[in-house]
């Protein structure tokens, strides 16, 4: 059984052939998922002069070498497969005058080595074909409008079973010794996201209160560049593509913000951007992207952010584009070896809700598609040769109820506050007192995985990555190496 349809879940499924997969997800087809929002594309050392040990190396880097050395190699390594696998599928990527594949850059890269499909909309390409691939595949059974419930273990502590419920509350048990969990990030959580609605942590919660271990929970990643809509939470994206094309961050006042930063500027790895716009906004500034030296060519690669600023009024080529930073992905998650498997007998992750380590502290640009696709397609083929003999469930765990609209609301203020890009030990340790001296909260999945997140960030004393501590001191900062040092980063 695979639970969730983005992108690592639909390769699962595939490459599972010929063994019969149960694919679980709330939505069906592209929409609500956070793969068919990707704006970036597939980063693949594909360039000439481009190797896979530089992209291995900037993957490091961006991570604050916090990463697991071999899953980064593999991914770096296996990247050119995956595009041309994707290529067979008929994913349309873009392509130059003479026929070769655009590659675009993105932060924290040292080339260009991004491909895209439809310019700005690589995930819905590519997911459209994954689905149709996947609906057409004879050993896939997909059932939608369902969410998990609960896992159910056997007497030696393995899955044996699910119990998953529809949209109008019926539940189903549904017996098997393997199941994929492929459910997305945390975003939802948050004040502000890039990611959908469905991106709100269940099945992190669940895996966790199975008794699945978490590795670097702490670890979460702000986009620095999401469209700054007056209201609402799912904020859609302004790619960073665009400061690959040209575009610079600037103040109220038009003048820039990243020099003096960081030696890539405007291209530094987006948790040092997140922080300069943080830092900015905390000053009372507003933060632009001004977009407007691109060329009419180097605009037909953003469709989507086109489409995204007409709808607020706002014409990109005329004007800056207000932005904000929004979390965007989650580093951490359900620790799983090399092979998928997590500290559960039988509990396997994949996708972002998965942490192998690949992405250290913090994720490097157009990495998260790659991992869906590389590490779907080994989980599936490691997967294939199971048997479906199942053990009797002997007891069910689930994650604990939902907590109350209003309590929700105070988590997402709190949690914001205190995992946001700049963090603090009383930030951190007032938000799980806050969260213990509230019962509906406290007994809540939500307020349980709050806790989950908030504990190790706060024992996490140094800066790392995404991690940042104002209150650790010039020591604590000593990976951010260059930006700490040599640009007085340290708050
Ligand atoms: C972006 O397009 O800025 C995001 C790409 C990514 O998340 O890797």
């Amino acid at each position: 059984m695979v639970v969730g349809a983005g992108i690592a879940g639909l390769c699962v499924a595939l490459a599972a052939a010929p063994r019969p997969v149960l694919l679980v997800s709330r939505s069906r087809g592209p929409a609500g998922t956070a793969s068919a929002m990707a704006q970036g594309g597939i980063a693949a050392a594909v360039g000439e002069g481009d190797e896979p040990v530089f992209h291995a190396a900037d993957t490091l880097v961006a991570g604050a070498c916090h990463n697991h050395v071999g899953a980064v190699l593999d991914l770096a390594l296996a990247a050119p497969d995956a595009i041309d696998w994707l290529l067979s599928l008929g994913v349309p990527f873009d392509r130059d005058d003479e026929g070769h594949l655009s590659l675009g850059r993105e932060g924290g890269h040292d080339r260009a080595r991004i491909v895209h499909a439809g310019g700005d909309g690589t995930g819905r390409e590519l997911m459209q074909v994954l689905v149709a691939a996947v609906e057409s595949a004879a050993h896939v059974q997909w059932l939608s409008g369902r969410a998990l419930q609960g896992i159910g273990l056997c007497a030696g502590g393995r899955v044996a079973g699910v119990r998953i419920s529809d949209e109008a509350g019926r539940s189903d048990v549904i017996s098997t010794p393997d199941l994929v969990m492929a459910t997305g990030g945390i975003g939802a959580l948050f004040d502000t996201t890039t990611n959908p609605e469905g991106a709100d942590g269940a099945g992190l919660a669940l895996a966790l209160a199975a008794g699945a271990d978490g590795r670097d929970l702490e670890f979460i990643q702000w986009h620095p560049t999401a469209f700054a809509l007056p209201s609402g939470r799912h904020l859609p994206l302004v790619t960073e593509a665009l400061r690959g094309a040209g575009a610079t961050l600037v103040g109220d006042d038009g003048a820039a913000l990243m020099p003096g930063t960081h030696p890539l500027a405007d291209l530094a790895p987006r948790d040092v951007v997140a922080r300069r716009i943080w830092r900015h906004r905390r000053a009372g500034g507003r933060t632009w992207l001004d977009a407007r030296r691109l060329d009419d060519a180097a605009w037909r690669q953003f469709p989507g952010v086109l489409a995204t600023c007409a709808a607020a009024g706002i014409d990109p080529r005329q004007q800056p584009i207000p932005v904000t930073p929004a979390v965007h992905f989650h580093m951490g998650g359900i620790a799983v070896d090399d092979a998928g498997a997590s500290t559960l007998p039988g509990l396997h992750a994949v996708g972002e809700v998965a942490c192998s380590g690949v992405h250290g502290a913090n994720r490097l640009a157009s990495n998260s598609l790659l991992e869906g696709v590389v590490c779907g397609n080994a989980l599936g083929a490691r997967l294939r040769g199971g048997s479906d003999a199942g053990a009797r469930v002997r007891r069910w765990v689930d994650a604990g109820p939902p907590a109350p609209a209003a309590a929700r609301e105070t988590l997402s203020a709190l949690l914001t506050d205190a995992l946001g890009p700049l963090r603090s030990g009383a930030a951190l340790s007032a938000g799980i007192d806050a969260i213990r001296a509230d019962a509906a909260l406290a007994g809540s999945w939500q307020g349980r995985l709050a806790l989950r997140l908030l504990a190790p960030a706060l024992a996490r004393a140094c800066s790392l990555g995404a991690h940042f501590r104002v209150d650790s001191g010039a020591a604590g900062n000593i990976r951010h190496g260059i930006e700490t040092a040599a640009y007085g980063e340290i708050a």
